[in-house]
């Protein structure tokens, strides 16, 4: 009977010990600092355009791409991480999420208005990202340029969506 019970301890234990084993680098790649980076593009900014092919206040699309992702047991090269509306005025260039805050549809560019639109539920932006109808609870979410040697740089993020405040995600 005591046999038993020490069997019982120890394989419980076993099966406890096995358990944390596996579950714990799995926990720590969903929680880890560079997932978050992954998603977000990280801390520097990123390429995106030339200055040069932009035109003065017509929005232009541009894909993000990180040249090199790496996790701890993987290296992956040209990521997209998302996209975003790059605005041109002078040599000065200003970046909106394409994603929209409301539930995360693409807003696209209606150039016969003049202005953003979502399709999913139809939130409207002017061209600064200002929401100017439908349900989305805030303007487009804008994010860090410059303008380095002729490129065009974007610090990329993502923000929680159906917020009134801007909150990295
Ligand atoms: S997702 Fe854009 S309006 Fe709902």
């Amino acid at each position: 009977m005591e046999r038993r019970s020490l069997f019982k301890v120890l394989s419980g234990g076993l099966m406890a010990a096995l358990g944390a084993v596996i579950a714990a680098p799995v926990l720590g790649l969903l929680s880890s600092p560079l997932r978050r980076r992954v998603q977000s593009g990280g801390e520097e900014p990123l390429p995106v355009a030339d200055l040069a092919r932009l035109t003065d206040g017509v929005p232009t699309r541009a894909t993000v791409i990180a040249e090199v992702v790496r996790d701890a047991w993987s290296r992956f090269e040209k990521v997209p991480l998302g996209a975003v509306w790059l605005i041109r005025r002078g040599e000065t260039v200003s970046a909106l999420s394409t994603t929209c805050p409301h539930a995360g549809c693409f807003v696209d560019w209606e150039p016969q208005k003049k202005a953003f639109g979502c399709p999913c539920h139809g939130s409207a932006f002017d061209l600064a990202g200002k929401c100017t109808g439908g349900p989305s609870p805030r303007a487009m979410d804008s994010l860090e340029t410059e303008v380095k040697d002729g490129k065009v740089l974007v610090r990329f993020q993502r923000f929680r969506q159906a917020k009134s405040d801007k909150e990295p995600a």
